[in-house]
């Protein structure tokens, strides 16, 4: 599934849906360049799921944590991290993460739970393209929902509009 996303109004349309239609737990790998707009993307959904206050980029941390109703969502990236064996050290326990959100997964490989959902962004002028590629059954769901999202129901507006269209043609 690809999406042409204009501006970053439209990245954040997405992670708006994404949100909407999220399964009950999911990790999604966000693959792309520096400025590929990873960040934008999994801020948005984030936002989407009520986090309120600052989402802080977990450049230097590696991981940020956010409380859901149902668990946590857990924000990753890697770009900075030694190898990949460091991630064992962070205490994350799998058990409690209903959403992983990781920038940089494949300097993670090896001790990253694989994606249900990998999200390929790229600039493209001056926007960006976005693949969605499932890796599971549960990702296949999440973008088969993703897809008979009503174009303009509430949590979408106008930018949502425009990755649509995209996606129609
Ligand atoms: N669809 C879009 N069209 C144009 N600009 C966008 C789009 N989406 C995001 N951007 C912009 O791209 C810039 C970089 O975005 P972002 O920080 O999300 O990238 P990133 O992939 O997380 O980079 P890094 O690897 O450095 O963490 C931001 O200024 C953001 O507003
Ligand atoms: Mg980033």
């Amino acid at each position: 599934m690809e999406f042409f996303l204009p501006d970053s109004d439209a990245t954040d349309a997405l992670g708006r849906a994404l949100a909407a239609t999220r399964p009950t737990q999911a990790v999604v790998h966000l693959r792309g360049d520096l400025g590929a707009g990873k960040s934008t993307l999994a801020r948005a959904l984030l936002r989407a799921l009520g986090v309120q206050g600052a989402i802080r980029s977990p450049t230097y941390t590696l991981v940020e944590r956010y409380p859901l109703p149902d668990g946590e969502a857990w924000h990753l990236d890697l770009y900075r991290i030694g190898d990949a064996g460091e991630l064992d050290f962070l205490g994350l326990d799998d058990a409690v993460a209903t959403l992983w959100l990781v920038e940089w997964p494949e300097r993670g490989r090896g001790s990253l739970p694989p994606a249900d959902l990998a999200i390929d962004l790229a600039v493209e002028g001056d926007g960006r393209r976005a693949r969605l590629m499932p890796g599971s059954e549960t990702g296949r769901g999440w973008t088969a929902r993703l897809a008979t999202t009503p174009t303009c129901a509430d949590h979408l507006s106008n930018p949502c509009r425009k990755i649509r269209q995209v996606m129609d043609n």
